[in-house]
C-alpha cells in the first residue's frame, strides 16, 4: 500500500517543484509528477531529505498517491498547457476533489474551467501565487478563488506554507471561480506601475542630479527604512549596487534597455479599459515597456529637438527629497487605481472580495510586499468601502505633503527632458479628481455637434440635441 499524499504537485519546473518542497517542509507528504521523468528524479535526489516525497510516474500514479479528496497542485505554463494536463487529469478525479491551478492564468480561462469542472463535480481553484521562486520556497502570498467548500479543505495547507506577518497567513478565500486569478492579476498590474515609478525616480535622480549608480544604491537603501520601505526598492538598491564583472560597469549600464512582459499587465489594462475603471498607472507602465521594446522607432526618434542632456546637479537642492515625495504621492494613486479595479471587477461578477483582506495577504511574501500594504489595511479596517483609497485620512495626508514636490517633479521632469509618464498621469489624474468643471463638458458638445449624439445639462432632467446645421436651437431628445 502505498504511502497517502496529502497533496499533489504536477508540473515541477522551479515554482512547482519550490512549492513542493515548502510544503514537505512543512510535514505534509507531497506526491509530485512531471510529464518529462528527469525532473521528478532530480527534485527527490536533490532535496528529498527535505521532507516526504511521493514521486509519480504518470498521472495515473499521482492520483492513486493522494488520500480523499485529492488535493493536486498544478504549476504548469498558462493557457493551453493548463487545458491540457486539466484534460489529463479531469477523468481521472472523483466528485470532491480539488483541482488547483497555481499559475498566472487569465481569470475569464480560469472562469470557464471552474465552471466545466463543476458540472463534473470537481473543484477548481484559481489560486495566484505571487513571490517568485524565492518565495514559493519559503512563504508566498497566495489568492486562491474557487468555491469556499474547496477552500475549507485546501486553505490550512495552503495557510501553513504562505508567508507569515505578525503571525497572519499571507492567504485567504479571495472568492469564488476566477476571482483569485483576477487579483493576482491586477496585483501583477500594480507591481508594473510601482516598478515604473521607481525606475522613473532612479532616472529622475540620476538625470537631473547626475548620481552614479552606486550612489544611487545608498539613496534607494536609505528610502528603504523609510514610509516607502518595500521589496521593490530593496531590490532596487542591490540592482543598482551591482557591477558587472566582464566590464567592470555597473550592471544596469550593461543591460539592454528594452523591458519584457509575460502579460498579466497588459491583462490588467484589457479588463480595466473593459470594466471602465481609469487605472492610468498601470496602462503607462505597460505603454512605457512597450516604448522601450520600440528599438527602431526610438534609434530614428533619437534626435528630435528638445532640451540637451541636463548638466551634473541641474535639478538642484532638494530634489532628492521632492522625487522621494514625488514617487510615495504617485505609488499611492496606483494603488487606489489597482483596488478600485479589484472593486469593479467583484461587483462586475459578484465576488465579493474584501479589500482589507487581500491587502493584509499582500503584506507579506508577495512581489509588492511593503509597509505601505498595513496602511491600506488599516484604511479599510476604519472604512470598508471608501469611495477611493486617496479619501482616507494616511493617503490625504500623504498627498498634502507632498503637493509641492510632486508638482514639482513633474514640472522639472518636462524642463529636463526626462520621461516620467508614471509621475505624470497620477498627478494628472489625482487633479482630474480634484476639478470642479471638467473639459468633458466640452466633449460632449463635440459629440452632439458631428453626431447628435446628445448631451445632459447641469440644471435640468433629460438629454438633449442642439440642431448644430440648422438655426442651433435646443431640442429634447
Ligand atoms: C509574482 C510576479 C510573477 C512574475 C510575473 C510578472 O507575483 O511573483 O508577479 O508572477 O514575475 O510573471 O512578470 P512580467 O514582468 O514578465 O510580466
Amino acid at each position: 500500500m502505498m504511502t497517502q499524499a496529502r497533496i499533489g504537485v504536477t508540473g515541477l519546473a522551479v515554482m512547482g517543484a519550490n512549492l513542493a518542497r515548502n510544503l514537505a517542509r512543512h510535514g505534509h507528504v507531497v506526491a509530485v509528477h512531471n510529464r518529462s521523468r528527469h525532473r521528478t528524479k532530480t527534485l527527490v535526489e536533490e532535496h528529498g531529505h527535505e521532507g516526504a516525497f511521493v514521486p509519480c510516474e504518470t498521472p495515473e500514479e499521482l492520483v492513486a498517491a493522494l488520500e480523499r479528496p485529492r488535493r493536486l497542485l498544478v504549476m504548469v505554463k498558462a493557457g493551453a498547457p493548463t487545458d491540457a494536463v486539466i484534460e489529463e487529469f479531469a477523468p481521472l478525479l472523483e466528485p470532491g476533489d480539488m483541482l488547483v491551478d497555481g499559475g498566472n492564468a487569465h481569470f475569464a480561462d480560469t472562469r470557464r474551467r471552474e465552471a466545466a469542472l463543476r458540472e463534473r463535480g470537481i473543484h477548481f481553484v484559481g489560486a495566484g501565487v505571487s513571490g517568485g521562486e524565492e518565495g514559493a520556497l519559503l512563504g508566498p502570498s497566495i489568492m486562491p478563488g474557487g468555491s469556499a467548500e474547496a477552500y475549507a479543505a485546501l486553505g490550512p495547507l495552503l495557510e501553513d506554507i504562505a508567508a507569515k506577518v505578525d503571525g497572519v497567513p499571507c492567504c485567504t478565500h479571495i472568492g469564488p471561480d476566477g476571482a483569485g486569478h483576477f487579483v493576482k492579476m491586477v496585483h501583477n498590474g500594480i507591481e508594473y506601475a510601482d516598478m515604473q515609478l521607481i525606475a522613473e525616480a532612479y532616472d529622475l535622480l540620476r538625470q537631473g542630479l547626475g548620481l552614479s549608480p552606486a550612489e544611487l544604491a545608498e539613496v534607494f537603501a536609505e528610502w528603504d527604512r523609510g514610509e516607502l520601505s518595500s521589496y521593490l526598492i530593496e531590490i532596487t538598491a542591490e540592482v543598482l549596487r551591482q557591477t558587472d564583472a566582464a566590464t567592470g560597469r555597473p550592471f544596469v549600464d550593461v543591460v539592454a534597455d528594452r523591458a519584457e512582459q509575460k502579460g498579466t499587465g497588459r491583462w490588467t489594462v484589457q479588463i480595466a479599459l473593459d470594466l471602465g475603471v481609469p487605472v492610468s498607472g498601470i496602462a503607462e507602465a505597460v505603454f512605457a515597456r512597450a516604448v522601450s521594446g520600440h528599438a527602431e522607432l526610438r534609434s530614428a526618434a533619437r534626435d528630435l529637438p528638445g532640451p540637451a542632456a541636463p548638466a551634473a546637479g541641474a535639478a538642484g537642492e532638494g530634489f532628492a527629497e521632492d522625487v522621494r515625495q514625488a514617487l510615495h504621492a504617485s505609488k499611492i494613486v496606483a494603488y487606489a487605481q489597482g483596488f478600485d479595479q479589484i472593486r469593479a471587477g467583484s461587483d462586475e461578477y459578484g465576488w465579493d472580495v474584501d479589500p482589507g483582506a487581500l491587502a493584509a495577504i499582500w503584506r507579506g511574501g508577495c512581489i509588492i510586499r511593503a509597509a505601505f500594504l498595513d496602511r491600506i489595511r488599516e484604511a479599510y479596517a476604519a472604512d470598508p468601502a471608501p469611495v477611493s483609497l486617496l479619501l482616507a485620512p494616511y493617503f490625504t495626508d500623504a498627498l498634502a505633503r507632498a503637493q509641492g514636490p510632486w508638482r514639482r517633479v513633474v514640472a522639472r521632469a518636462a524642463e529636463l527632458g526626462v520621461p516620467a509618464p508614471g509621475f505624470s498621469t497620477a498627478l494628472a489624474y489625482y487633479d482630474a479628481l480634484r476639478a470642479e468643471r471638467l473639459p468633458a463638458a466640452l466633449i460632449q458638445g463635440q459629440r452632439d455637434f458631428f453626431g447628435a449624439h446628445t448631451y445632459r445639462r447641469v440644471d435640468r432632467e433629460g438629454a438633449f440635441h442642439t440642431l448644430w446645421s440648422g438655426d442651433r436651437t435646443e431640442t429634447e431628445a
